[in-house]
């Protein structure tokens, strides 16, 4: 055995060379942990119900950093949004755009179910109703902006229509099941 034995090694006589050793770190000290409890007990290490392991940790830790970045999107359409309906010119912004884009990606990669809590499951109905909202923003914001490049004001319609459909989504997120 060389000196300086990866942690595997030193716990099992036959290395198993499928087991990567650029595994993330969380990964390698989980492994670690149930190589000592099947050496202490003898027995394979009964993970309770309910109980993540470090790589479904992890999965879950980056999924909600996923919702961070998801609301970060939010918060910037809204606010944009919020800054021209009060005190504003009630004109379509970029950064209204920029937001919606941030939302809107960060929204479908949770649309897949990944890093989920065990027992927790994925509400299609409520995903499929909130993207069709985003589409109609989209919409919105496209007719207006191409409209105030024209050099027209943007039909307040479409204005207030973007506000509340971006709260109607924020709503659905929080209050849908
Ligand atoms: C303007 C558009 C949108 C707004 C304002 C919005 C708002 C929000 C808010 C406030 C949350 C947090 C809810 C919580 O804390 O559980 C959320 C979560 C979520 N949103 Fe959106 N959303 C938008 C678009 C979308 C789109 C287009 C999709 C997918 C197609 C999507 C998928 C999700 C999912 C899956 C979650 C739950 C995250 C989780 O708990 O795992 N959203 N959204």
């Amino acid at each position: 055995m060389p000196r300086c034995a990866p942690l595997w090694w030193s716990a099992n006589s036959t290395p198993d060379p499928s087991r990567s050793l650029r595994a993330p770190a969380f990964v390698v000290v989980e492994r670690a942990r149930a190589q000592r409890e099947r050496d202490e007990t003898g027995y394979e290490a009964v993970v309770p119900r309910g109980r993540a392991t470090g790589y479904a940790e992890g999965m879950e830790t980056l999924r909600q950093i996923v919702v961070f970045v998801h609301l970060i999107g939010f918060a910037t359409l809204f606010g944009a949004w919020a800054v021209e309906a009060f005190g504003g010119q009630r004109r379509f912004t970029r950064l209204m755009q920029i937001g919606l884009a941030i939302a809107g990606v960060a929204g479908l990669i949770l649309a897949a179910p990944w890093g989920l809590a065990e027992g927790a499951d994925m509400n299609y109905a409520k995903i499929g109703t909130k993207l069709v909202v985003l589409l109609i923003i989209g919409a919105l914001l496209g007719i207006g902006s191409a409209r105030q490049r024209r050099g027209d004001a943007v039909a307040p319609a479409l204005f207030w229509g973007v506000g509340v459909l971006t709260l109607l989504n924020a709503g659905i997120a929080l209050l849908w099941g």
